[in-house]
């Protein structure tokens, strides 16, 4: 078998700091240290802990020479076939074959070492911010202050008043008007359904391709209305839609030339949320109803299924699959959305202040009213049913507990191609840089567009990339979530803080 050391890989000297109560009783600081050795490498995405003689091994092995293993001077067995089998070290032969290609991809996408491994181990599963903040006694601004002492100053100043050149202030127009009217919403309202052409015009302006740019049969640059480093435009666009006029809730992905959804299929995380709402008694089941026909009772609250719309039409088999998808569905207990469990949040991510504003003013939107969710409805593949109650849980999980984003409308998770950039700017120190940047200009755009609208939009950093890549069907090397952003109807009333000082989203008194 022939081996060689992995692409990319960094040794950090790890120490971690516990309490201690002996070290304590025994005169010391009370905090026990212990060092370790752990091996960071991007293509395998997990931390792995490495000994002396591991370690001396990753030093000695070239990762682009193939070398015969049984060449090696007094190899240290152990090291060697633990290496091969954690992936640190690459064999040629079948049995290694699943860490070859994680390597090889790494290896093909043109990643900036450094990047490749900041992205790879910044990426969270699991992950309660919300409790994290809770257990930090951080939730609100004043918490903050207390705990962590000042910040550095709100603005900086470089001169004193009077070596400073004042600019006039202009007199506002409508831009003004709507960049003041930009607030990050923290409230939804599960209750309004989004319309479907509302819905298409917010994804037109922020995300389509605007013109095509043909250099060759097989390299096309696109026109949008952000910038892009490089005019790659890399980062696709994954939806999870909840409450949208005439589309079945579920996962799309967006195609930017096309300007039409991709519906892709139930992640098994999902389908097991499902099937546990359905089941628990947590959730009122309401008894079966009429999911296949749009003239039944309550079909306007079913939503897509069997009602003609967009997005089912557009299936291979679009007949026989929605009937086979009602037939599911149907079979599938009712569960009524319980919408009362314990979202009474005031907490937000940055400022204090308990949220209890009045209605927002809506005028500058149209105003549909749509109907209440139904409760269980065929996935856009139409393979399983999704449980309503199950599907904004799969929000709540995405957005690390982030109970305020979990209603909004459409949740769009922002999922970089980053070979598309690396393609031009390879093993480039600033490649991975660019791309986080396009990310704030799709996020800005879409808090215009969606503001514009008369929409709430909001965007998080704080997201469980691991269950979203296994969820989308992504993966960390090619394409993995940078962000979650989302847009929908503001709600009734300001149950968790926004950040509205001039009231120019929620109306004051
Ligand atoms: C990159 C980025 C990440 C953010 N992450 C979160 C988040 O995790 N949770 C949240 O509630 N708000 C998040 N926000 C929203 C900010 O808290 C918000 O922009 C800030 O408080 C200012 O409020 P404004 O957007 O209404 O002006 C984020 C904003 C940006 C730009």
């Amino acid at each position: 078998m022939k081996i060689r050391r992995c692409a990319v890989l960094f040794l950090e000297p790890r120490e971690e700091v516990g309490f201690d109560l002996q070290e304590l009783l025994n005169g010391g600081d009370g905090l026990r240290r212990e060092r370790r050795w752990v091996a960071l490498a991007p293509h395998l995405g997990e931390e792995v802990e490495v000994d002396a003689d591991e370690r001396e091994l990753l030093g000695v092995l070239s990762p682009s020479q193939w070398i015969d293993a049984s060449t090696l001077a007094a190899p240290p067995p152990a090291a060697l076939q633990r290496l091969l089998g954690e992936g640190l070290l690459i064999g040629d032969d079948k049995r290694h074959a699943a860490h070859r290609a994680c390597d090889e991809a790494l290896r093909a996408a043109y990643w900036h070492p450094l990047a490749a491994t900041l992205h790879a181990f910044t990426r969270w599963s699991g992950v309660d911010a919300v409790q994290n903040m809770k257990d930090s006694g951080t939730e609100t601004a004043v918490q903050m202050r207390e705990v962590l002492g000042a910040p550095p100053v709100e603005a900086a100043r470089r001169v004193d008043a009077p070596s400073q050149l004042k600019l006039p202030r202009i007199a506002a127009t409508g831009f003004d008007q709507l960049l003041a009217r930009r607030v990050t919403c923290r409230n939804f309202d599960p209750a309004r359904a989004l319309p479907f052409e509302l819905f298409a015009q917010v994804m037109q302006r922020v995300f389509a391709a605007q013109a095509e740019v043909r250099v060759s049969e097989d390299t096309v640059f696109l026109k949008k209305n952000v910038p892009s480093g490089g005019g790659l435009h890399p980062i696709e666009c994954y939806l999870i839609v909840q409450n949208v006029e005439d589309v079945a809730p579920g996962l799309y992905h967006y195609q930017a030339v096309e300007h039409a959804l991709e519906p892709l299929p139930l992640p098994e995380s999902l389908r097991g949320m499902t099937l546990a709402a359905v089941a628990s008694g947590a959730s009122e089941v309401a008894g079966e109803r009429e999911l296949a026909s749009a003239d039944a009772p309550g079909a306007a609250e079913t939503m897509a299924v069997g009602t003609g719309n967009a997005v089912a039409a557009t299936a291979a088999e679009p007949a026989a699959v929605v009937a086979d998808a009602a037939n599911d569905a149907h079979k599938a207990a009712v569960v009524v959305m319980a919408g009362a469990d314990g979202r009474n949040a005031s907490e937000a991510e940055a400022f204090a202040g308990e949220g209890s504003a009045p209605a927002p003013d809506r005028s500058a939107g149209p105003s549909t009213e749509g109907g209440r969710r139904g409760d269980v409805t065929a996935s856009p593949d139409h393979a399983a049913p999704i449980a309503a109650s199950a599907l904004r849980q799969f929000i709540q999980d995405m957005v690390a507990q982030q109970h305020w984003f979990a209603d909004a409308h459409v949740v769009v998770v922002l999922a970089p191609r980053f070979d598309r950039t690396f393609w031009k700017y390879r093993q480039h120190a600033k490649g991975y840089r660019v791309v986080a940047l396009e990310a704030g200009h799709l996020s800005q755009t879409l808090y215009l567009a969606a503001t514009d609208a008369g929409l709430g939009a909001f965007i998080t950093g704080a997201i469980n990339e691991k269950e979203l890549e296994r969820a989308f069907g992504l993966d960390h090397v090619n394409q993995g979530a940078l962000a979650i952003c989302g847009f929908g109807w503001r709600g009734e009333a300001m149950v968790t803080a926004e950040l509205d000082p001039r009231a120019e989203v929620w109306r004051a008194g």
